[in-house]
C-alpha cells in the first residue's frame, strides 16, 4: 500500500537556499511544516553541475533535527554510501542510470543504517523499477533532468507517478518522491497522481515567504 494523502510530506531542497544564511532559510521551511530537508548532490560527470559533498551534508545537519535526504547525482555512487551516512545522510536516494549493481547498493545503504531510495530519469521507462521496488524505501520521480533547480516541470511525470505507484506491492509502503519543478500550482495534481513526497527548491526558497510555501505544497491532496 502507498501511504495516504493526508500523509503528503515536503522535502525542500536547500540547491535553490541563499547559502549565505543558511540556518536561517532552513529554520523558515521548518517553520512552514518542512518533513524532510532535501540535499542535491552532483558530480559534475552523472550531470553537468557540481554542488555538495558529506562535509555540506555534516553541516546541514547541525543546522537541522529534520531528516537529510540525499539525492545522488554521481557516478560510482558506492564509493561514498559510507561517508554520506556518517555525515548525517538519514536517506540516500541513488539514480538507476549511475549503477549496474542495484540492489547491491541498495542492500549496503541499509546495512550501514539509512533508508534506500532509487531516482529515475524522465527518458527511463517505470518497468525497470520492477524488480527493486520491493527493497526499496523510496522512489524518486524526476520531473526535470536532474542537474539544475529552477526547470520546467516535465508533463508526463503524472503518468509516471501514477506507473510507479502501480508497480507497489501489496502491504508494502514506499515513499514515492517527485523532483523538479514543483510548486502549490500543481502540487494537489502530482499528489493525486501517487506522489507522496513533495520535493521542491525554486518555489519554496525562492518565494518571499517560505514558510506559506511550504504551507500550500502540505496541503496539497
Ligand atoms: C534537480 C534536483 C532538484 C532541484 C529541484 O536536479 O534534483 O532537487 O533542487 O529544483 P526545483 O524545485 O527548482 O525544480
Ligand atoms: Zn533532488
Amino acid at each position: 500500500m502507498t501511504l495516504g494523502t493526508n500523509s503528503t510530506k515536503v522535502a525542500p531542497s536547500i540547491l535553490a537556499a541563499d547559502f549565505t544564511k543558511l540556518g536561517e532559510q532552513i529554520r523558515l521551511a521548518e517553520k512552514g511544516g518542512a518533513d524532510w530537508i532535501h540535499i542535491d548532490v552532483m558530480d559534475g560527470h552523472f550531470v553537468p553541475n557540481l554542488t555538495f559533498g558529506p562535509m555540506i551534508v555534516s553541516t546541514v545537519n547541525q543546522l537541522t533535527d529534520k531528516t537529510l535526504d540525499v539525492h545522488l547525482m554521481i557516478e560510482n555512487p558506492d564509493f561514498f554510501l559510507e561517508d554520506f551516512v556518517k555525515a548525517g545522510a538519514d536517506r540516500l536516494v541513488v539514480h538507476y542510470e549511475a549503477v549496474v549493481h542495484l540492489n547491491n547498493i541498495i542492500n549496503r545503504i541499509k546495512k550501514l543504517g539509512a533508508k534506500a531510495g532509487v531516482a529515475i530519469n524522465p527518458s527511463t521507462p517505470i518497468d525497470v523499477l520492477k524488480e527493486i521496488i520491493s527493497d526499496a524505501d523510496q522512489i524518486l520521480v524526476m520531473s526535470v533532468n536532474p542537474g539544475f533547480g529552477g526547470q520546467r516541470f516535465i508533463e508526463s511525470s503524472y503518468r509516471r507517478l501514477s506507473e510507479v505507484k502501480a508497480l507497489v506491492p501489496k502491504g508494502k509502503e514506499v515513499y514515492i518522491e517527485v523532483d523538479g519543478g514543483v510548486a502549490p500550482e500543481n502540487a494537489s495534481q502530482l499528489v493525486r497522481a501517487g506522489a507522496n513526497v513533495l520535493i521542491a527548491g525554486t518555489s519554496v526558497f525562492k518565494s518571499e515567504d517560505i514558510p506559506g510555501a511550504v504551507r500550500k505544497l502540505k496541503a496539497a491532496q
